[in-house]
């Protein structure tokens, strides 16, 4: 089994990606590297956030880890929150503040459509990877479910029923565009 450290303290995130990578792998989050620190995340683009902190862990340890960025696109905003996904209704605000943003900015606009873009940066043996996942949908009249995290309860994936916040996660995990994204990464890292 090898290790991997994930630049992430986040339970959910770090959930999903063990289940997916599965038991050749032992995810580490920054907690239990013993790693107290705020990674930055001052770049324009997803891609960029990715590979800013995936360097910035490599450089502090050593180790083979990866970092993942994700946005939140949604057409009738000109493909905001984006980029600013985490801190949309301002620095310090919580997930429920964001998607009352987002619910709010769109009012009963009848175009919806949005999608998620993650992008995974790994660093195996000092050389560095990117890897993207996307899932396309829509953005409900209102919140429905209670698992997942951040915009989960908002977002319906094309071709279901169910928000992300209602789904299994082994449902959500197999369609989720971290999912994607982390599914490419584990088949560059031949499992
Ligand atoms: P991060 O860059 O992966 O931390 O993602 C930025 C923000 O996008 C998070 O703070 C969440 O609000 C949102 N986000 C990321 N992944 C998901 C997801 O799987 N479901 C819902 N929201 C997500």
């Amino acid at each position: 089994m090898s290790d991997l450290l994930f630049a992430t303290n986040n339970q959910h995130k770090l959930r999903e990606i063990q289940e997916i990578l599965g038991s050749d792998f032992r995810i580490l989050s920054l907690r239990d590297a013993n790693l107290d620190i705020e990674i930055p995340e001052t770049q324009e683009t997803i891609e960029g956030n990715a590979a800013q902190k995936a360097r910035f862990i490599y450089e502090k340890t050593g180790m083979n880890c990866f970092a993942d960025d994700t946005g939140l696109e949604i057409d009738a905003l000109d493909g905001r929150p984006g980029v600013y996904s985490a801190r949309y209704a301002g620095e310090g605000c919580s997930f429920d503040d964001n998607v009352e943003k987002i619910l709010m900015e769109l009012g009963d606009t009848q175009n919806r459509k949005a999608c998620f873009r993650c992008v995974i940066c790994l660093i195996s043996d000092g050389a560095e990877y990117l890897f993207e996942g996307r899932v396309d949908g829509v953005i409900t009249m209102e919140r429905r479910g209670s698992d997942g995290f951040g915009y989960d309860p908002v977002f319906l994936p094309d071709g279901h029923r169910q928000t992300f916040a209602e789904m299994p996660p082994y449902l959500k995990n197999g369609i989720s565009h971290r999912g994607r994204a982390a599914e490419k990464m584990r088949k560059a890292m031949g499992k």
